[in-house]
């Protein structure tokens, strides 16, 4: 009993179960000492002077300046043990020496790039996914990182949005799982750990939904939609202790997310708890000018505090208003004190008063610079997450004593490239990264040749180099295309009207196509494309997203069959941009459609067949997998039940591989209408040829909550279809009714 006193009475002073000061405790005296000018500082990030991940660069010497008054509390675009033990070193001359916060976005890797995060999410391995954020936080944090704007969780289903390629895809569900995975390899054993990072929920919220997939545009939805698809991934990352969020460009229902007080006070820091802090996207704090939601830099300032963002990046808003708008009495202190607080807190949780430079470690930095473990792994994760779209008569796996193979397309000898988007530019990269030609090169066959040909520049009407390609062709036994867009085509401000590939690149196909040679296509990009005649007319078709420093050898373990593929798509691809967006996940309508073609009287259009041309989970394998037995524990159930499901997935072809057996559902009735699918789990298999595996699902009502039309999030009894399959289109499926 005398602990339990003891407990209290040291909780009163601020005090821990050991008598030291608690955060809190040390948060609270530091800002008592604090003036305001020095608070708002700490709310102000600025970005280096080396490159600009926003419209503006800042002006340095002003800036250094700021940070020597104690008036930064962030920086951003500034890395290195060096530069950062710079920076670090200004602000230790301001009066409170509070250290900085390095922000970067480290979004697929940092000095080992993987691939792209949609190219991430079609491996659909939450332990790859976990491990390339560890690896990325121990590099970056090697580098003097503090803070990864990462990860990304926007859900979004309209692929002329570039920035799905940062995300996860269409599945609120799988988004959900790869978010918290991400989040769990960045922040690893803990802030404060030397090989961690803090974690940064963005973009909250609805990014993904711009009107028209453009980048920046307006985001209108129910309620209950918002709550239903976009926010679930951002409640699960505050609930599994994201050390921040940031916030989304876009007005949400006719509010701009930075000041939109209903998810970022009343949801975030109210319903949901949370104690980090939320960080503004580049500008968009003054952005509400243009927005037409204040009519000056002083109204964006007390609406954005007001609406709970605690940090400013670039904008400069805080900087020249929050003091005024607080002396005029237009905004609490006490939201001052809130917003520096939360910052503080995160600062004492990296140790970085214990020792400001303690992440600028030129030794450490040396050991990550070029990690072959890392590297190892980098190959292994590019290979699963390359998708077999097409492998018509078997050419591939190819074989490595092959004769003569071409390679041919603008993309073969790129290096940076395969970079792809969101990727920091280190001055080696181009000697470091593994082309796809040498990929190809470095296991072929000593007695074989690999030709080469461009064929055609990324994005232009130039068509002089056909001649050469299609000569390359004919002295080929087998020809591997490599067509896409462009790495730099996907990724913020890239949103496209039309995504098909860029330039000539399908006349160089068809023309290749004319040879006779047998092809094998590679597809290069950040996004679905629309590649129509290629997928009617060439029989093998292989996803390759951009895959990063290893890619080239992640292509040719695939090519070659060392790695037998295995991704499914994250997203629907379409059949045209006006099928946009189609997802796989869609209410029913009073007028469904019976079956891919008809036409009559259903919710179709009359000039497309009305399915994706690959639907989200779609993947194939070299080697055939079967499903059968697909077992119910109860087909009848009442109340708190579990419903145990099993099917058995069997390897009848020549190759060990793995499948993603993916576990569907459907609510037939509801106070609102419901998905005709909805993944609710999915697991990724090994199964060794000629072998078989029992596969085991489990539901509960939990699994069945959906908001209604009153915002309650709950299941309602009735009937259910469970389906189980290899993508969300072949599927098997039994009927149960569960009873609330
Ligand atoms: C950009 C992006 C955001 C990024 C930030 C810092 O505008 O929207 O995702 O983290 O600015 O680079």
């Amino acid at each position: 009993m005398k602990r339990v006193y003891f407990l209290l009475a040291f909780s009163a002073l601020g005090l821990n179960a050991y008598g030291q000061k608690t955060i809190d405790q040390k948060v609270a005296e530091l800002l008592s000492k604090m003036t305001l000018e020095e608070k708002v500082g700490q709310m102000v990030q600025y970005s280096g002077f080396e490159y600009a991940t926003g419209p503006q660069k800042s002006n340095s010497a002003a800036v250094l300046e700021e940070i020597k008054k104690g008036k930064v509390g962030s920086m951003l675009n500034v890395a290195g043990s060096e530069e950062t033990r710079s920076f670090q070193k200004l602000a230790m001359q301001s009066r409170l020496k509070i250290p900085l916060l390095f922000g970067q976005d480290v979004i697929h890797g940092y000095r080992t790039t993987f691939p792209v995060n949609l190219g991430q999410a079609a491996s659909w391995d939450l332990g790859m996914i976990e491990k390339s954020e560890r690896i990325a936080a121990t590099e970056a944090a090697a580098y003097g990182i503090h803070w990864t704007f990462a990860p990304m969780v926007d859900i979004a289903r309209d692929p002329r949005w570039g920035r799905v390629m940062e995300g996860s895809g269409e599945d609120t569900y799988l988004g959900t799982k790869i978010g918290l995975a991400r989040i769990k390899g960045f922040q690893g054993r803990g802030l404060g750990s030397l090989d961690a990072v803090m974690a940064c929920a963005k973009h909250f919220a609805a990014y993904g939904a711009a009107v028209g997939g453009r980048d920046y545009n307006s985001v209108d939805m129910s309620l209950r939609q918002l709550n239903e698809t976009y926010l679930p991934p951002f409640k699960a990352a505050a609930e599994a202790g994201v050390a921040t969020f940031m916030n989304s460009f876009n007005d949400i229902n006719g509010i701009p997310a930075t000041a939109n007080k209903y998810i970022q006070r009343d949801l975030l820091k109210g319903k949901w708890n949370y104690k980090g802090f939320v960080v503004s996207d580049w500008g968009s704090i003054g952005e509400m000018v243009p927005h037409g939601y204040a009519k000056d830099a002083n109204e964006a300032g007390e609406r954005a505090i007001q609406g709970g963002s605690d940090m400013d990046m670039e904008s400069r808003v805080y900087m020249t208003e929050l003091p005024k708008l607080v002396k005029e009495g237009k905004v609490d202190p006490k939201l001052v004190d809130d917003a520096a607080g939360r910052i503080l807190t995160k600062k004492f949780e990296m140790g970085l008063f214990d020792d400001p430079y303690r992440f600028s470690n030129e030794k450490r930095q040396k050991e990550q610079t070029d990690n072959l473990e890392n590297r190892k792994f980098g190959r292994e994760f590019g290979s699963k997450s390359i998708v077999l779209l097409k492998n018509q008569g078997n050419i591939l796996p190819l074989s490595k004593t092959t004769k003569t193979v071409a390679l041919i397309g603008p993309f073969g000898k790129e290096t940076v490239a395969n970079h792809g988007f969101w990727s920091v530019a280190f001055k080696d990269d181009s000697q470091r990264i593994v082309s796809q030609f040498d990929g190809i090169k470095n296991q072929l066959d000593k007695n074989s040749t690999l030709l080469y040909a461009k064929g055609c520049n990324v994005d232009d009407q130039d068509k002089t180099q056909f001649a050469e390609a299609i000569e390359t062709a004919k002295k080929a036994d087998v020809v591997i295309m490599t067509l896409g867009e462009g790495h730099a085509m996907s990724g913020e401000a890239k949103s496209r009207s039309n995504i098909g590939f860029t330039g000539v690149q399908e006349d160089l196909l068809k023309e290749i196509a004319k040879t006779g040679k047998p092809i094998i296509l590679m597809v290069n990009a950040g996004r679905p494309l629309i590649f129509n005649w290629a997928s009617d007319n060439i029989p093998t078709i292989v996803y390759t997203w951009w895959l990063g420093t290893e890619a080239g050898n992640s292509i040719a373990d695939v090519l070659f069959g060392t790695v037998n593929p295995g991704g499914k798509l994250p997203m629907s691809f379409p059949r045209t941009e006006g099928q946009i967006p189609v997802y796989y996940n869609h209410y029913n309508t009073g007028r469904p459609a019976k079956n891919n073609t008809d036409r009559n009287y259903v919710s179709a259009y009359i000039d497309l067949d009305n399915d994706p041309k690959y639907p989200f989970g779609y993947g194939l394998s070299y080697t055939d997998f079967k499903y059968s037995d697909m077992v119910l524990s109860s087909t009848s159930l009442t109340g708190n039940q579990t419903l145990n499901i099993s099917v058995t997935v069997s390897n009848t072809g020549k190759y060990d591989g793995e499948e993603v057996v993916q576990l569907y559902i459907r609510d037939l009735f509801g106070k609102v209408v419901r998905p005709v699918k909805e993944l609710k789990g999915f697991q990724k298999v090994l199964i060794k040829k000629g072998e078989s595996k029992k596969v085991d699902f489990k539901l509960t009502p939990e699994d069945l909550k959906f908001f209604d039309d009153e915002l309650k999030f709950d299941w309602e009894g009735g009937e259910f279809d469970i389906m189980i399959g290899t993508d969300s289109q072949h599927v098997q499926t039994k009927r149960i009714n569960w009873t609330k």
